[in-house]
C-alpha cells in the first residue's frame, strides 16, 4: 500500500513536470509501450555505469541485466524502498525511480542538486523511467 501510492506519487510528479515534452516515449500502449530493452537500459547503462553494469555495486546490474529488475532491495540504506517497519523492499526497478528521484543516484554526483548535473539521470529520463515502472516494468 505505502510502496503503491509513493510510486504513484512519484510518477505522476514526474508526469506533471514534462507536460509539454515532445511525445515520442510518451506514449500509451497502442503507440508502442516503453520497454526496459529499448528504452530504460539505454539510460541506465549510461547513468548507472559501471557501478550497476559491470559491478555490482549494491548487489545488482541493473543497467545491464533485466533479472537484477525484479530482484529485491537489500540496503537498508535504500531511503523510500522500504515499507515503514523496513521488513519490505520494493524492487531494484521501483527503487531506481525512487532513488533517481530523492537524488541518491546516481551516488555521489550531487544529483539533488537543481539543476542536477549532467552525470545524473535528466528529468524527462525521469519521467520515461516512471512511466515503465507505472507499466510494471516491462522487459
Ligand atoms: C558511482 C557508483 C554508482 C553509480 C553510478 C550508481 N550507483 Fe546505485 N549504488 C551504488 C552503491 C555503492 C550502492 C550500495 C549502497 C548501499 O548499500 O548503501 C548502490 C545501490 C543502489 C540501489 C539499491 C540496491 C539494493 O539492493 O540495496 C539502487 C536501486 C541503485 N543503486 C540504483 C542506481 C541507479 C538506477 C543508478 C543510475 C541511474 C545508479 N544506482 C548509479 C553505486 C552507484
Amino acid at each position: 500500500m505505502m510502496r503503491g501510492l509513493l510510486i504513484s506519487t512519484i510518477a505522476l510528479a514526474a508526469a506533471g513536470a514534462l507536460g509539454c515534452a515532445p511525445d515520442n516515449s510518451m506514449s500509451d500502449d497502442a503507440g508502442g509501450a516503453i520497454t526496459y530493452t529499448k528504452d530504460i537500459k539505454p539510460i541506465f547503462a549510461v547513468k548507472c555505469a559501471p557501478c550497476h553494469t559491470t559491478e555490482g555495486m549494491g548487489g545488482h546490474n541493473i543497467g545491464s541485466n533485466y533479472a537484477d529488475v525484479l530482484s529485491k532491495v537489500q540496503s537498508l540504506d535504500a531511503m523510500g524502498c522500504w515499507d515503514s517497519t523496513m521488513t519490505m523492499p520494493v524492487t531494484r526497478g521501483e527503487c531506481a525511480l525512487i532513488s533517481i528521484a530523492n537524488g541518491w543516484m546516481p551516488m555521489a554526483m550531487g544529483c539533488f542538486n537543481t539543476p542536477r548535473p549532467a552525470t545524473c539521470v535528466t528529468t524527462d529520463q525521469q519521467m520515461i523511467i516512471a512511466q515503465w515502472v507505472a507499466a510494471g516494468m516491462p522487459q
